[in-house]
């Protein structure tokens, strides 16, 4: 995302950037907004990383999130970038969407899926504010990694346990899925055929003054990301799953 410098922008940056750039060509192809400023709803946008740096490309964007702490703080950043008339945040949770919004041409659902009570019923609500053709930008947690990161750091019950889960376990942090399982979720929602990327396969992995004290380490930390997320054998190993879908 534009304008990263301290050290946790750089870190960030890494973090988000394989989304970031998926989220634009969706907004930047011909089929997505043709030039005009989108209408996008950020559901569980949080503090708004994504939704204020949106409405600084000129889009407008809605954040509907449960927290009162998270939409302060969306609203002080919002300011801050001199976006305010072109991000609103509401306090509201996914299974209302329909009550709250109007259509949109993008919903972003990042890091949501984990927490709802029905992931299945939470894809339908989506699909019914998109405007037809309208994209899904969703990024959810991978299991795969979450049971190699337990097993790496002791946890072995831990890792156990999630090696045989599936989307309805609901565990410490939340639910985890499988490739094949959003893509069965999201044609259940009837949403069109999707494509992937593999989110910070080696992100969470590299030491974090590595990136700190070596020049140029975040530049091309973020580039060796780009270069895997659309290599399917990265998928699994994927702290994070992104999907874009078309509805
Ligand atoms: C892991 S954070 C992700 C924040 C942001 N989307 C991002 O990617 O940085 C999860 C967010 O979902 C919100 N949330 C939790 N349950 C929700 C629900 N049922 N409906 C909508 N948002 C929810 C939380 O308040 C929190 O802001």
């Amino acid at each position: 995302m534009p304008g990263t410098s301290t050290s946790h922008e750089r870190r960030q940056a890494v973090r988000t950037g394989v989304v970031w750039s998926a989220v634009r060509d969706v907004l930047d192809a011909p089929d997505g907004s043709s030039g005009e400023p989108a209408r996008i709803i950020d559901i569980g946008g949080g503090t708004g990383g994504f939704a204020v740096a949106l409405a600084e490309l000129g889009h407008r964007v809605q954040v509907i999130d449960p927290s009162p702490d998270a939409l302060a703080a969306l609203d002080r950043r919002a300011r801050e970038r001199d976006v305010a008339d072109l991000v609103s945040g509401q306090q509201g949770d996914l299974a209302d969407l329909a009550d709250l919004v109007d259509e949109a041409d993008l919903v972003l659902c990042h890091g949501v899926l984990e927490v709802v009570d029905d992931p299945a019923e939470a894809l339908a609500t989506i699909a019914e504010v998109l405007r037809p053709g309208g994209h899904l930008s969703l990024l959810v947690a991978q299991r795969h990694a979450a049971v190699v990161a337990r097993a790496m750091a002791g946890h072995f019950q831990a890792a156990r346990e999630l090696l045989d889960a599936d989307v309805s376990t609901s565990s410490r942090g939340g639910r985890r899925f499988t490739h094949e399982e959003v893509l069965g979720l999201l044609s259940g929602a009837g949403f069109g055929p999707s494509t992937v990327h593999a989110v910070r396969v080696f992100a969470d992995l590299v030491p974090g003054n590595l990136i700190d004290l070596e020049p140029g380490a975040a530049t091309a930390l973020a580039d060796l990301e780009q270069a895997v997320a659309t290599r399917p054998e990265f998928l699994p190993l994927a702290t994070q799953l992104h999907l874009l879908a078309q509805h």
